[in-house]
């Protein structure tokens, strides 16, 4: 087996073929005057791991380009941060339904699709052939010595930070938010012990950041002594890092599945265990 990392995803690719003993494929990515994308691929005449994210429509590109160019070859397609997953339904008549449409146009090409967290179970139901590594323990590992409590920004990521919470061994709780638009949630006042305490929020994705500045707010009002937060997927749209640290959070810690300054956790011996048990060689 050889890894073959994408333009968005060098060092958790890297980092991969470490834990998996496997040689990277030498690889050539262009981008033309006009902006169109290029790619090349020494031959290959064994199965092939390619990693790499989706965080934009280039990167879609890119990953199809691969895909392409390693026609006749077996793959397992590792796309660590699997964007368009929020548009996972028709909200309105007319819509397409992003994360299917990348999901049919990815699987029609590789024997296996490995991510790490996608959005919702809504989006997971879009594949047929997917394998999915939850962060959530690795996270938690991360802060094991730490004196803090975890908290979750909304009901929907409750689950994944009491997993978060049981491998750092500390307590959690949530919070109850609602969305207003793209870039606006609001959080209802709730009842919740942070006085005095370092607290983490723990979310899936930090896009906008929005969701964690209006919590470091509500949390700081309880009398919370410091914020922090981490997410699996720092996709920091619109400047979202400075937005962050402008409202005050203390410090923004990520995993690698989008390769960010945040990025100080590895999935990468997640993804390799999940890939060993496919028993490719
Ligand atoms: C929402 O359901 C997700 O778990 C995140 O809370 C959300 O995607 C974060 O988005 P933003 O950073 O734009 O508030």
């Amino acid at each position: 087996m050889k890894v073959l990392c994408g333009p968005a995803s060098p060092s958790l690719g890297k980092k991969l073929s470490s834990f998996l003993g496997a040689e990277l494929l030498q690889c050539e990515f262009k981008r033309f005057p006009d902006g169109e994308v290029y790619v090349r691929i020494d031959e290959v005449d064994e199965p092939v791991t390619v990693v790499q994210s989706v965080c934009s429509a280039e990167d879609f590109i890119f990953l199809t380009l691969i895909l392409d160019a390693l026609e006749g070859v077996d793959k397992i397609v590792v796309v660590p941060y699997f964007g368009y997953a929020r548009q996972d339904r028709k909200f309105k008549e007319g819509e397409s339904i992003s994360i299917r449409a990348l999901a049919r146009a990815i699987e029609s090409d590789a024997e296996k699709i490995v991510s790490v967290n996608i959005h919702s179970q809504m989006a997971k139901n879009h594949f047929r052939r997917l394998i999915e590594v939850d962060a959530m323990p690795v996270i938690g590992e991360n802060f094991k010595e730490d004196d803090i409590v975890m908290i979750s920004p909304d009901m929907g990521s409750l689950k994944r930070v009491e997993i978060a919470a049981k491998y750092a061994g500390c307590d959690f709780d949530y919070l109850e938010k609602k969305r207003i638009d793209a870039d606006r949630v609001e959080i209802s006042p709730k009842e919740i012990n942070v006085e005095n305490r370092r607290v983490l929020i723990v979310d899936d994705i930090i896009s906008t950041g929005g969701t964690i500045v209006e919590a470091s707010r509500v949390l700081k009002s309880f009398g919370a002594k410091r914020v922090e937060a981490v997410c699996v997927h720092a996709v920091f749209a619109n400047f979202a890092l400075n937005k962050l640290y402008n409202a005050g959070v203390e410090e923004v810690t990520s995993t690698d599945t989008v390769e960010k300054i945040t990025s100080r956790i590895s999935v990468a011996e997640e993804i390799a265990e999940k890939i060993k048990n496919i028993g490719y060689s």
